[in-house]
């Protein structure tokens, strides 16, 4: 099992599961991300996927893509409290990393995206974050970018999905959060009663993070050498991550940016 697995389950996991993490058969990640049935992984879509991601084209201003937030140089986030987005607008939401989300049961905090697939229909016509008018404006954009063509067409011709056909393949497993209510630290670090984990990006350390999961989670301070071997574990097992290297993306049209 790879390191950075290890690392993944343990801090996905959380405090609470940790309790009974002796119980718990670990396995390492499948090398392979699951994929809908009607649209199973390719090559070519995996290139096509990697460009729009780097592409800063489809957001309104055309200076904002997934990578602005995402940053998998290094950790899939952008390490902010919460992101920034179009015209320097401040979201609410802190940036989760996108390392393995293909894995996660469901998508954003509070899981309101069964799959990926779903998800990444969010950020483009989202105001704050890429800006752009709605999804056929989106569409209108890289239909203007004629590069593009050849790279849809490999995908439609190659298992494409449409929406409406895609089977649900997540299911949401989301918690109450905080569990137990009314401790310091839901003053502390302004955690709202429902929310998950620290979404709004409140807790800048590892072993605050743990302070308060015991806490709000178990009702249980946890004593200071815990918090160390915890914290310990996961940095031991700490690695580098991929080499990445950048898309080539197609030239832009000169009135591309007109309209959003
Ligand atoms: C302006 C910053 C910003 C941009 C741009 C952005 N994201 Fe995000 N992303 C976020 C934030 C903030 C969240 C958490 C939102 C929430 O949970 O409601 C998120 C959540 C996600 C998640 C869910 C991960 C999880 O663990 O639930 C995925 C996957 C993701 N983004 C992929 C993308 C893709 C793909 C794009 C480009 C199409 C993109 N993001 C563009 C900030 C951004």
């Amino acid at each position: 099992m790879s390191k950075r697995i290890v690392l993944c389950l343990v801090l996905f996991s959380g405090v609470s599961e940790l309790a009974f993490a002796a119980d718990v058969e670990w396995q390492a990640l499948p090398q392979t991300a699951p994929a809908p049935a009607d649209s199973p992984t390719t090559s070519e879509k995996v290139e096509l996927g990697k460009m729009l991601f780097f592409d800063t084209r489809f957001s309104s201003t055309g200076n904002v893509s997934c990578f602005s937030c995402h940053n998998v140089m290094e950790g899939g986030d952008d390490h902010r409290p919460t992101s920034i987005g179009v015209l320097g607008q401040v979201g609410g939401r802190n940036a989760p990393t996108v390392w393995n989300a293909a894995f996660n049961s469901a998508q954003f905090w509070d899981g309101r995206a069964a799959t990926l697939e779903d998800q990444a229909k969010g950020p483009p016509g989202n105001p704050v974050e890429m800006g752009m008018k709605d999804l056929n404006a989106v569409i209108t954009r890289i239909r203007k970018i004629s590069g593009y063509q050849p790279y849809f067409e490999a995908f439609s011709g190659k298992g494409g999905s449409s929406p409406s056909t895609m089977p649900p393949s997540g299911q949401g497993v989301m918690m109450k959060f905080p569990l137990i209510a009314g401790t310091t630290y839901e003053t502390k670090h302004k955690l709202t009663y429902t929310a998950p984990y620290f979404h709004n990006g409140p807790v800048k350390r590892l072993d605050e993070a743990l302070r308060v999961m015991g806490k709000t989670r178990l009702n249980k301070e946890l004593a200071d050498t815990e918090v160390a071997d915890m914290v310990a574990f996961p940095s031991a097992l700490d690695d580098r991550f991929l080499q990445q290297t950048m898309p080539r993306l197609p030239p832009t049209p000169g009135d591309l940016l007109t309209e959003n």
